[in-house]
């Protein structure tokens, strides 16, 4: 007689993310990293290891910076989320990212999204920090490119910015561009920059 396999069981969860309340039926053991690209489509998180140790998969969970993929989506039931995608208002680019942008603090930018959330959130906590502090901040954050000067100076620029105390790029990232909107920047991407 054959054995019945059990379905797995799904769990009812409500998560808000970026603003939008999402219902959804989930595995006990799906991940919020996996819930957030694969059920949402929210693809800027990344997954860079499985060892939870590169960052790539940070956002926030109830206003604190998470590794989503030590989160079970369970766990962020109820919960409000912000990834990557979230950053940016009514089409500016936060100034972590333009920072990123101007002072080049990326290469391929695998690390990229997760750096952007980190620094962020150090930055809400310590809005002018030393360049010790923002090392320190990013030591669960992994990039195999860059060699973290520019992601170092690319803080810098942002806690100026939101100091208002402003600094201008160094010429080593976009030029002259200044990606401020966030649909010129995409046209930029796809070949059509104006
Ligand atoms: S994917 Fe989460 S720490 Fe690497
Ligand atoms: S820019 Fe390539 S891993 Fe950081």
């Amino acid at each position: 007689m054959a054995t019945a396999v059990p379905m797995a069981t799904r769990i009812p969860v409500r998560i808000s993310v970026n603003g939008t309340e999402y219902a959804a039926e989930v595995e006990p053991r799906l991940l919020l990293v996996h819930f957030l690209r694969d059920n949402l489509g929210l693809t800027g998180t990344h997954v860079g290891c499985d060892t939870s140790q590169c960052g790539a998969c940070v956002v926030y969970l109830d206003g604190k910076s998470v590794k989503s993929c030590t989160v079970l989506t369970v766990q962020a039931d109820g919960g409000e989320v912000q990834t990557i995608e979230g950053l940016a208002k009514d089409g500016v680019y936060d100034p972590v990212q333009q920072g990123f942008w101007e002072m080049h603090g990326l290469q391929c930018g695998y690390c990229t999204p997760g750096m952007i959330m980190s620094a962020h959130s150090l930055l809400q906590r310590t809005p002018n920090p030393s360049e010790e502090e923002i090392r320190h901040a990013l030591e669960g954050n992994l990039c195999r490119c860059t060699g973290y000067q520019n992601i170092v100076k690319a803080i810098q620029y942002a806690a100026n910015q939101m100091s208002g105390a402003g600094v201008s790029g160094n010429g080593s990232g976009a030029g002259t561009h200044n990606p401020q909107d966030v649909g010129d920047w995409k046209g930029e991407l796809a070949g059509e920059s104006t």
